[in-house]
C-alpha cells in the first residue's frame, strides 16, 4: 500500500505549467477554459488595496500585460491618494486615478483583485455581485462569518480565492498532502516567517497548509484529529516563508516554500483573473487556475 503510494508520488505528472500571457481575443478556449480578450484593448482589471504593496505589485505586472489592463485603482474611503495618479509610481502615465467608490470602479472592470484588508472584503464582494463582476480574493485573515459570505456571493459570481497566489504552492500542498496520508503517525508543526507588518498570524498559508493535512488524513481514512502546531516570525522585509514539518520518531521530513519576491503573487492573480473572467458562478482555487492551464 504505502510503496504503491509512494509510486505514486514519483511518477508525479511533472508537466510544465504553462502560465504565460493568454494570447489577445476574447474567446473561450475550450481546452484551456480560459476566456480571452478579442477587443484588441485587454480585460479590464480593477485592483482593491491599490496603495498597498501587493496592489502596487500587480499594478506593476499589468503594465507588462498584453491581454489584460489595469481599470480601476481601489482605495480605502477617504485615503488621501484619492484623485491622485494610480500609476505614477511606476513612472507610467494612464488615466487610471485613485478612486473609492467602489460601484464607479467596477462598472468598468471584468474583474476585481482584491488585495486589501479583511474589513473590507464583504463590501467589496457585495459590489462585485450586484455589477455581475468576478473577483479574485487574496486577502487573508477572514473570519468565519466573512467567508460564508464569500461562499454565498460564489452561488452568483465566479471566484478564485486562494491565501497564496503563488501556482507552485499548489504543488507544495500536493506533496504535504500526500506526506500527510502516507504517515499518519507523525506529527504536524507548520512554521512560517513574514515581513513586520503582516498582520494576520497564522498566516493564510499556514492555515491551508494544515487544512491540507487534515483533508488528505481524513479521505485516506486515517483521522483528521491530528493535532498541528504553528510558529509564526514577524521581522524585517521576510516575503514569505513556510516550512511543514511532519516528526517520524527517528526521523523528520521538511516541505518548504519560499517566496523571494511578490511579482509572484501578482502574477498569479492575474492568471486568476484570467480564469475567473467569463467562468460559471462558484468558489474555485488556484488548483483549478493551474490545472486550467495546463
Ligand atoms: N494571497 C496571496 O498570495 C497574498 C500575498 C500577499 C499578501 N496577501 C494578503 O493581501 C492583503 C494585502 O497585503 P499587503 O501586503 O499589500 O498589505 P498592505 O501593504 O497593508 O496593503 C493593504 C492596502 O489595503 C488598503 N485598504 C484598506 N482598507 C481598504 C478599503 N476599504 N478599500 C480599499 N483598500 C483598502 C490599505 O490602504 P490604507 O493604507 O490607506 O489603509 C493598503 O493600501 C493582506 O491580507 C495579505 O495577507 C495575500
Amino acid at each position: 500500500m504505502i510503496r504503491a503510494d509512494l509510486q505514486d508520488i514519483l511518477c508525479f505528472d511533472a508537466k510544465p505549467l504553462m502560465l504565460a500571457s493568454c494570447p489577445s481575443s476574447r474567446v473561450r478556449d475550450a481546452t484551456t477554459n480560459f476566456q480571452q480578450d478579442t477587443t484588441g484593448m485587454g480585460s479590464r482589471i480593477a485592483v482593491a488595496g491599490a496603495t498597498g504593496q501587493m496592489g502596487k505589485m500587480v499594478i506593476k505586472v499589468l503594465r507588462e500585460s498584453e491581454d489584460l489592463r489595469l481599470s480601476g485603482a481601489l482605495v480605502r474611503h477617504g485615503s488621501p491618494f484619492v484623485g491622485q495618479s494610480a500609476t505614477d509610481f511606476l513612472g507610467w502615465e494612464t488615466e487610471v486615478l485613485f478612486e473609492d467608490d467602489v460601484d464607479r470602479v467596477l462598472s468598468d472592470a471584468d474583474c476585481l483583485i482584491e488585495l486589501s484588508s479583511p474589513g473590507a472584503v464583504g463590501g467589496h464582494v457585495s459590489a462585485c455581485m450586484r455589477h455581475g463582476v468576478p473577483v479574485v480574493i487574496g486577502t487573508t485573515g477572514l473570519s468565519q462569518q466573512l467567508q460564508a459570505v464569500i461562499e454565498d456571493a460564489a452561488t452568483r459570481i465566479a471566484i478564485v480565492q486562494s491565501a497564496n497566489l503563488s501556482p507552485a504552492m499548489t504543488a507544495v500542498n500536493e506533496f504535504l498532502a500526500k506526506a500527510a496520508a502516507l504517515f499518519p503517525e507523525y506529527d504536524v508543526h507548520i512554521a512560517e516567517a513574514h515581513h513586520r507588518h503582516k498582520k494576520d498570524a497564522p498566516s493564510g498559508t499556514a492555515l491551508w497548509m494544515a487544512e491540507s493535512v487534515k483533508r488528505a488524513r481524513l479521505e485516506s481514512g486515517c483521522g483528521a484529529d491530528s493535532h498541528i502546531s504553528f510558529t509564526s516570525i514577524r521581522g524585517g522585509n521576510i516575503v514569505s516563508e513556510h516550512t511543514a514539518m511532519l516528526f517520524g520518531d527517528v526521523e523528520q521530513l521538511e516541505i518548504k516554500h519560499v517566496c523571494t519576491d511578490r511579482e509572484v503573487y501578482a502574477s498569479g492573480s492575474l492568471h486568476a483573473a484570467r480564469f475567473a473572467i467569463g467562468q460559471t458562478p462558484g468558489l474555485y482555487s488556484m488548483k483549478e487556475v493551474v490545472a486550467a492551464r495546463r
